[in-house]
């Protein structure tokens, strides 16, 4: 079984993928699990990254993971694999927009990611059938809390979890 760990860039999705890594849980990180099989696709100039297909990884990923093991596949394309859960990790804008100033990403590319933020782009992009999607706030939890919080999930514990108690769109003003 594998649980994606999702968000926009900087809500701490790889930091809460090293918690869980310490805690000796299957951790796949994407980003390097992409480099290391020679899935990266060629370079987008429009975008400046590039592209990786979603079925080559999900191919990769089926031939890896063993059946009767919960994974946990870290990234902010873990969402579009074949998962039982996604656990998107949400951040308000506020500190979203220092995180990634400290990352030293462009004004624009802090607006573009604090903007798909406050429009829940990535908690859209998640829910599809067969796909149970959570919330977990980093705003004001430390990346421990987060990772007790994975724990509750995968226990079924997930009432306080369920998607739609962030809100950001009281900051709207400021990014649009
Ligand atoms: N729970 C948290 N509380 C406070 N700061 C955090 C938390 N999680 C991550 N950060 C900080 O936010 C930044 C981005 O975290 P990172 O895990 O790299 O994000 P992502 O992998 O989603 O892009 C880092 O500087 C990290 O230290
Ligand atoms: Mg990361």
């Amino acid at each position: 079984m594998i649980i994606a760990i999702t968000g926009t860039p900087g809500t701490g999705k790889s930091e809460l993928g090293k918690e869980l890594a310490r805690r000796n849980h299957n951790v796949i990180f994407l980003s390097g699990f992409i480099r290391e099989n020679g899935l990266l696709g060629e370079y987008e100039p429009e975008t400046g990254s590039c592209d990786v297909e979603t079925e080559e990884l999900d191919r990769a990923l089926a031939g890896y993971v063993r059946s009767s093991e919960t994974y946990y596949a870290e990234g902010h394309l873990s969402h579009f694999l074949t998962c039982s859960a996604a656990i998107v990790l949400r951040c308000s804008p506020e500190v979203l927009a220092g995180r990634l100033e400290a990352r030293g990403y462009s004004q624009e590319k802090v607006r573009e990611n604090v903007q798909a933020e406050v429009l829940d782009v990535i908690l859209c992009e998640a829910g599809s059938p067969g796909t149970s999607v959570y919330e977990l706030d980093s705003t004001s939890h430390t990346v421990e809390e987060l990772a007790d919080s994975v724990q509750e999930i995968a226990d079924g514990k997930t009432e306080n979890y369920l998607p739609g108690k962030t809100d950001w769109t009281g900051d709207i003003d400021r990014w649009f």
